[in-house]
């Protein structure tokens, strides 16, 4: 009896692994490891003890995708695995499309097929489009993305929907995640950007280790507290908590649930910046550009409805977020890259 987390080796899914694994449950892991490393299963070991099974297999490759539901005993999954680069889904729509759209039409048949009833999915705030209003809740309207990554987490929740309406007996839980920053407080997983950083936390961390100059702020004429932008900023420990709350929900047997994972409160970019200069003792020095374009005022969760229905609350400070952000960077300057050499590949790996 096992729980399939494909996108498991990600940031987020590394997270979240090693919660399921310290709760009890057997996990397998399903990742094409296009943005991310095996390593990551060894330092999953080394923080809860245990390697999860891994199969490095890229779920819109439906045949062997299968093979791994004949060969495991899967009674939920999460599905993490999908390309999350705004920018690079502007350059490479299709790719987008096929690559996220893709592997989750194949999920959903292989689970139908295989009669696994359960199901939690990775979707984003960004379904909310240009929001008209702050708090957001999960009954506002959704459209109006500003980039094909957006718009393939809005068709996946579409096809989700006709799905559960197809098959009443499938429990389907939506999660709409805010900005997840952070890290593991161990330091041993955290988030991994190839390239320039596009998120700010990433961007932060790689100005304060050495590796950027100053953080280029996008815009200070928004109609915010500062003029600058104001997010949802959780704790990706949180966030992860949040999947296993979800899947007790689904439990339940619900049908399909849609949830925002957040906090509830907005901080701006120059709070963040303040915050990280707080709690690490480290000037982060910064400049003031033009807004980047797509990008809105405010955006934060109404977070209720997740501790109404499922007991779900977020427990972690952005001052922890920002420790544990610069614990991982600090401690992995090249992120993943820096153990390549010393610690080898996984063994029990697949
Ligand atoms: P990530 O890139 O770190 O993890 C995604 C994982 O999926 C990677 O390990 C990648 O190798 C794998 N993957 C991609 N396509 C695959 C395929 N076809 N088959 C198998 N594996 C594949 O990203 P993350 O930040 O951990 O995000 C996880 C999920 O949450 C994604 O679906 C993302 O869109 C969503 N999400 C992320 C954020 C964020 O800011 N991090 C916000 C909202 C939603
Ligand atoms: N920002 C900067 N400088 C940077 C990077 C970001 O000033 O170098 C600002 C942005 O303008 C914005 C805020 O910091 O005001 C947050 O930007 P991020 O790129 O970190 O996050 P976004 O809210 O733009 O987008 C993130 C994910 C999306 C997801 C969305 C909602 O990248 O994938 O949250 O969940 F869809």
């Amino acid at each position: 009896m096992s729980i399939l987390v494909t996108g498991g080796t990600g940031f987020i899914g590394s997270h979240t692994v090693v919660q399921l694994l310290e709760k009890g449950y057997d996990v397998v892991i399903v990742d094409n490891l296009v943005n991310s490393k095996k390593l990551v299963l060894n330092r999953i070991q080394q923080i809860s003890g245990k390697m999860p099974k891994f199969y490095e297999v890229d779920c819109c490759d439906e045949e062997k995708f299968r093979k791994v539901f004949e060969a495991e005993k899967i009674t939920d999954v999460i599905h993490f695995a999908g390309l999350k680069s705004v920018a690079e889904s502007v350059q490479k729509p299709d790719l987008y499309f096929s690559n996220n759209v893709g592997s989750s039409k194949v999920l959903m048949k292989l689970m139908k097929e295989f009669g696994v009833k359960n199901l939690v999915f990775s979707s984003s705030a960004t379904v909310y489009g240009v929001p008209d209003h702050v708090p957001l809740k999960e009954t506002d309207n959704v459209g109006g993305c500003t980039n094909p990554y957006g718009q393939t987490k809005l068709d996946i929740e579409y096809l989700l929907k006709d799905f559960s309406k197809e098959n009443p007996d499938m429990n389907i839980a939506i999660l709409r995640y805010f900005n997840p920053i952070g890290a593991h407080p161990s330091g041993l997983i955290g988030e991994d950007p190839q390239g320039i950083p596009n998120n700010l936390m990433p961007y932060i961390t790689q100005v304060a280790v050495g590796k950027r100059d100053h953080l280029n702020v996008y815009g200070n004429d928004y109609k915010t507290v500062d003029g600058t932008g104001v997010r949802d900023y959780i704790h990706v420990v949180d966030l992860a908590r949040g999947h296993l709350c979800a899947l007790k929900k689904l439990e339940q047997k619900p049908g399909l649930v849609v949830y925002n994972l957040g906090t509830g409160k907005g901080t701006s970019v120059l709070e963040l910046v303040s915050a990280f200069e707080k709690a690490n003792f480290i000037h982060i020095p910064y400049v003031i550009c033009d807004r980047r374009p797509g990008d809105v005022d405010e955006n934060y969760a109404d977070s209720s409805l997740a501790y109404e229905e499922m007991g779900f609350k977020t427990q972690l400070t952005i001052f922890d977020a920002c420790r544990d952000s610069w614990n991982w960077q600090s401690n992995n300057p090249n992120g993943y890259d820096e153990g390549d050499s010393n610690e080898g590949v996984c063994s029990k790996s697949k």
